[in-house]
């Protein structure tokens, strides 16, 4: 159950950022509290200010701002997180948390949480189905994390293939489950 759960969600820079923003809406309206961490290339698709109008909390995107510097951002929200939902998921996060690199707010949060960590991936269909991101993947998967697969459908580059976000229903309904 979502209900009363801090979720962690974590944005990343595709084009499908701003489906964030709905996945978000949809976890507030099932009665999460929800933490959003955006990577540097998310705030290049979509604006903080959405997030955090719409999460009505801060939303954290550099390690080392000037601000509250006795806070260590990436260990608080690791520790408060019943689960970190990262939608979506570039093959860069996946590959970074696969490789245990912990480079910016995103990943090292990840890296420091005991709970439930969920990746939505949305990418090119070639970018999906690199032997590589397929491996980093098995390995994240052996390691316990779970995966929403992406959908068939119309990408930005113009093909239909592999590689859309997951429905929003379908990802909220998916984290529903995993949370007991
Ligand atoms: C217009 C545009 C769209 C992109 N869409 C995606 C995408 O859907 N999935 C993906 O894995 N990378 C995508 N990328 C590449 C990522 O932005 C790039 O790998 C970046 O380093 C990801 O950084 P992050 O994982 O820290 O957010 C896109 C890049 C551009 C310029």
């Amino acid at each position: 159950m979502i209900k009363n759960k801090n979720i962690v969600l974590g944005v990343c820079g595709g084009i499908s950022a701003y489906k964030s923003a709905s996945i978000l809406s949809a976890l507030k309206k099932r009665g999460a509290n929800v933490f959003v961490i955006m990577t540097k290339n998310a705030c290049k698709f979509i604006s903080p200010l959405t997030f955090s109008t719409l999460s009505k909390n801060n939303v954290v995107v550099d390690l080392f701002d000037e601000e509250n510097t006795y806070d260590i951002k990436h260990i608080r929200l690791a520790s408060i997180a019943d689960a970190i939902l990262i939608a979506p998921a570039t093959a860069n996060i996946i590959g970074k948390v696969a490789n245990g690199i912990g480079d910016d707010a995103l990943s090292s949060t990840v890296l420091a949480c005991k709970s439930k960590v969920i990746f939505a991936p949305a990418m090119n269909v070639n970018m999906f189905h690199n032997k590589i991101v397929q491996d980093n993947i098995s390995k994240l998967k052996n390691y316990g994390y779970k995966f929403i697969n992406p959908e068939v459908g119309e990408l930005a580059c113009g093909v239909v293939d592999e590689g859309k976000l997951a429905g929003t229903k379908d990802i909220v309904d998916f984290l529903d489950e995993e949370l007991v």
